[in-house]
């Protein structure tokens, strides 16, 4: 069976009071009665505040981005080395703010999914097509490319510590999500081309969740269906209650 994940990005919110506030709150939640594997990703500068407060807890670490580099002259960056070293143990890659924004391409992209293989961090890679691609009906084309061009020049082994975040930019902090009959397509679209580009025993096993306007209301339909094993949180990830509740749906 693949790992059913919920992943909280908080994006840029809470400061260090803040973050261990709500970290606090999440510790109180039992965690431990669910096999859903959970995972936080506070902003860099509470990453080891978070990670001290996790010590006893079943909620990994996770950062929100690193730099492709190993180190060096690269002001405001922050290492794969430097993450390992305050506990982290995920890395977003490719978040639609990280590529709309900063303008990160895809080539930016694998360059970041090589290094966090390299230094042993598990990558949660996120994809998902704008609106005008869906209108134009090009947004298998659109998420097959981001893959191939980001991700799949990871061997077989490499893959195994990926997991891959279907997040259309349009659901994303709007409140409209898509259907869970359209997130269930683009989930099993996005796991063949996985297993014809791999294995098909590698397509089963990835986890691929999904993300934008994941709530509490509206979690456990998205989560029912088969290809959908779990979701990446933004707003709703700032509450304790509303993120314990989305854990919960499964
Ligand atoms: P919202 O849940 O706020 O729509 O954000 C989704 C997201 O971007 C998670 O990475």
């Amino acid at each position: 069976m693949r790992t059913q994940i919920v992943a909280g990005n908080w994006k840029m919110n809470c400061n260090l009071d803040e973050s261990q506030h709500l970290l606090n709150a999440l510790n109180q939640k039992n965690f431990t009665t669910t096999d859903v594997e959970v995972i936080v990703a506070p902003p860099y500068t509470n990453l080891y505040a978070a990670h001290q407060s996790l010590k006893d807890s079943p909620i990994k670490l996770s950062s929100q981005n690193l730099n492709e580099n190993e180190k060096g002259a690269y002001t405001g960056e922050i290492s794969p080395a430097m993450l390992k070293s305050v506990g982290v143990e995920y890395v977003i890659i490719g978040h639609s703010e990280r590529r709309v924004i900063y303008k990160e391409t895809d080539h930016l992209l694998a360059k970041k999914a090589t290094t966090a293989a390299k230094h042993n961090l598990k990558i949660m890679f996120c994809i998902g097509e704008v609106l005008e691609q869906r209108k134009e009906g090009r947004h298998f084309e659109i998420v097959k490319e981001q893959l191939e061009k980001g991700l799949f020049h990871l061997s077989a082994t490499e893959m195994k510590n990926v997991v891959i975040a279907y997040e259309p930019v349009w659901a994303i902090g709007t409140g409209e999500t898509a259907s869970p009959e359209q997130a269930q397509e683009m989930h099993q679209y996005i796991r063949k081309v996985i297993a014809d580009h791999y294995t098909i025993k590698i397509g089963e096993q990835t986890s691929i969740l999904y993300g934008g306007s994941v709530k509490p209301n509206n979690a456990k339909e998205i989560f029912a269906k088969e290809d959908v094993d779990g979701g990446l949180i933004g707003g709703a990830s700032l509450d304790a209650d509303s993120f314990a509740d989305i854990v919960m749906s499964f």
